[in-house]
């Protein structure tokens, strides 16, 4: 059990036809949730990162919280750079114990993607590498982006040229709030799915019906991301607690409730993954 490597798990769930939950973490209390969650579930999950939330705090700040917590706990924990910007960022996350790392040269011309991401797989050894093709729409920290579908033929090409071990297409999710419920190729999905061996993830989900990403999840993507939907609860929480307790002035007795708030909703996100149990 404890802190592992993503690839295992989600090699798991691809054989298993289920999916894992990669939880953007903001805060030592949303990673506490996330392990609390994922405890109570006895399910794996994946604890992620912005490199937005990495200029707030430092890699080795997050990583100290979360693989800390993370081999304490009883079930696979694992730790991973989201959206990784830049080859530095994903060293260093490497270096601070982050046990799966992101790349992210979606917005790159294709040959320059291809690049990028092969020199971070070298760099990365055997800590699993996820990359993207194509653009998943929306804004995550200032990676701002319209939905590109991804090609499937340039989708194979690219994972056998890189040796990524899970990839993420671009397939009409987009990340942050949705102002109409979004339209994903489910068929294009599958096409990726039977030309791409590795694992998919899907990005933005926050915002899309569950019965939705459990179709996704019957079509091949084996990890699932949430942020926007936990920096929601989180938030609310809070807010709702200081309203409640204006004298409050100790941030444990207010940010607890967010946490609390954030633990219920990744125990029914987990449930959406279909992982309960499968630690
Ligand atoms: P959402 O904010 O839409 O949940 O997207 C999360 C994500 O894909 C992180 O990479």
């Amino acid at each position: 059990m404890s802190l592992v490597k993503s690839i295992e798990m989600l090699l798991k769930a691809q054989a298993g036809g289920y999916a894992v939950g990669a939880f953007n973490a903001e805060n030592l209390e949303m990673i506490q949730a996330i392990v609390a969650a994922a405890e109570k579930a006895g399910s794996p999950v994946i604890i992620q990162t912005t490199p937005g939330t990495l200029g707030y705090a430092p890699p080795e700040a997050f990583a100290g919280a979360a693989c800390a917590l993370a081999k304490a706990a009883d079930v696979p924990v694992a730790v991973h750079l989201d959206h990784g910007s830049s080859f530095e960022l994903a060293k260093r996350c490497k270096e601070a114990g982050y046990t799966s790392l992101m790349i992210d040269g979606s917005l790159l011309p294709f040959e320059e993607n291809v690049a990028l991401t092969r020199s971070v797989v070298e760099m990365a050894g055997d800590i699993p590498v996820e990359a993207e093709l194509g653009t998943v729409g929306g804004k995550e920290d200032s990676h701002s982006a319209g939905i590109q579908y991804t090609d499937p033929a340039l989708a194979a090409d690219f994972v056998s040229r890189t040796g990524v071990s899970s990839f993420a297409p671009a397939i009409g999710t987009a990340h942050g709030i949705y102002k109409d419920t979004p339209e994903l190729k489910i068929d294009l999905l599958r096409e990726i799915n039977a030309r791409v061996g590795v694992p998919l993830v899907l990005h933005g989900t926050s915002g899309v019906p569950d019965e939705t990403v459990r179709e996704c999840i019957a079509s091949g993507i084996c990890k699932v991301n949430y942020a926007t939907d936990l920096r929601k609860a989180f938030s609310q929480a809070v807010r709702t607690a200081l309203d409640n307790m204006p004298d409050a002035i100790d941030p444990k007795k207010f940010l607890k409730e967010g946490r609390a708030a954030v633990e219920t909703r990744v125990m029914e996100l987990i449930d959406v993954c279909g992982s309960f149990g499968k630690a």
